[in-house]
């Protein structure tokens, strides 16, 4: 699971700074406003939430300790005194039905072998007229030059080794069906291009190393011990990767943000029974 370890860590505090305007540039929530965010993690997208929307309060859950107290520190450190944080699981979360005005979910569906039923459950705690946002990566999106046929490869190994955990890499083209189908009204999606070229040496260095790049080598171990590719073939779609970090090199990955509305109070009264 992406988020325990001090590599990954670091590897999403990146994903997180460099990304912040592309993600987040139009999400800040209104003043005395109650914010839930599901799977904070160790706070990556914590940090920027509570800075964008600073008079509201945010309260932060995840299912790992050592996460949580990672986050606490980051949001410590950053003088931050509007987020608390609670150590719970999305499936089993102590709140009753309509106790936040918003909610917030980033790089978290991934991972869970019931994403419609998460966000059941996280329309359910919304008050009405609320919004569910939600941000997903997809890896299917992924493409680059030079191109490679060993990058795509080790890439699928990664969607290989999510799906058999139980994940989605691909999910991300799934957010509107997904969120509808929680029963969301006024869904929409946009797609999140991040182009990456030689002129951007911090994408270069911020998102394809330290972010995409870092995260595919990091299941070596994994891919070779389920037989899903040789370790020559393994390296050689690594090093493709890297490839596109020179100077002459391109590589280009799309996130997808989807907001969604919990039906109001008074559009449930107008309609006819
Ligand atoms: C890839 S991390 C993303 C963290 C953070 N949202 C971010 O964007 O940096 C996924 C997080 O989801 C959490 N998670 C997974 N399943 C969960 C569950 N059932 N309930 C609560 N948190 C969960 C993991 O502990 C992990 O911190």
């Amino acid at each position: 699971m992406h988020g325990y370890h001090p590599r990954e860590n670091a590897r999403l505090q990146d994903q997180a700074g460099t990304l912040v305007d592309l993600l987040h540039a139009d999400t800040a929530y209104p003043p005395g406003s109650v914010v839930l965010e599901a799977g904070c993690g160790v706070g990556a997208q914590t940090v920027t939430l509570a800075r964008r929307s600073p008079d509201a309060r945010l309260t932060s859950v995840d299912i790992s300790a050592d996460s949580l107290a990672q986050a606490r520190r980051t949001t410590d450190a950053a003088g931050l005194t509007n987020v608390q944080f609670q150590q719970a699981d999305i499936f089993a979360l102590p709140f009753a039905a309509e106790s936040f005005d918003h909610v917030f979910v980033c790089f978290v569906l991934e991972h869970l072998r019931r994403p419609v039923e998460a966000l059941a459950i996280l329309h359910r705690l919304l008050k009405p007229g609320g919004t569910l946002t939600v941000i997903e990566g997809d890896h299917g999106s992924t493409y680059f030059h030079p191109d490679s046929r060993a990058a795509q490869r080790v890439i699928q190994c990664q969607v290989e080794l999510q799906r058999l955990a139980g994940g989605n890499a691909l999910i991300g083209r799934q957010l509107y069906p997904l969120l509808v189908g929680a029963g969301l009204e006024a869904v929409h999606v946009s797609p999140r291009l991040v182009y990456v070229d030689a002129s951007r040496p911090d994408l270069v260095d911020g998102f394809t190393k330290k972010t995409f790049t870092a995260m595919i080598e990091g299941v070596r171990a994994a891919a070779l011990e389920f037989g899903l590719i040789d370790p020559e073939a393994f390296d050689t779609g690594i090093r493709d990767l890297y490839r596109t970090a020179e100077a002459d090199g391109v590589f280009c990955y799309t996130f997808f943000k989807g907001v969604g509305r919990k039906q109001s109070s008074a559009t449930r009264a107008t309609l006819p029974s």
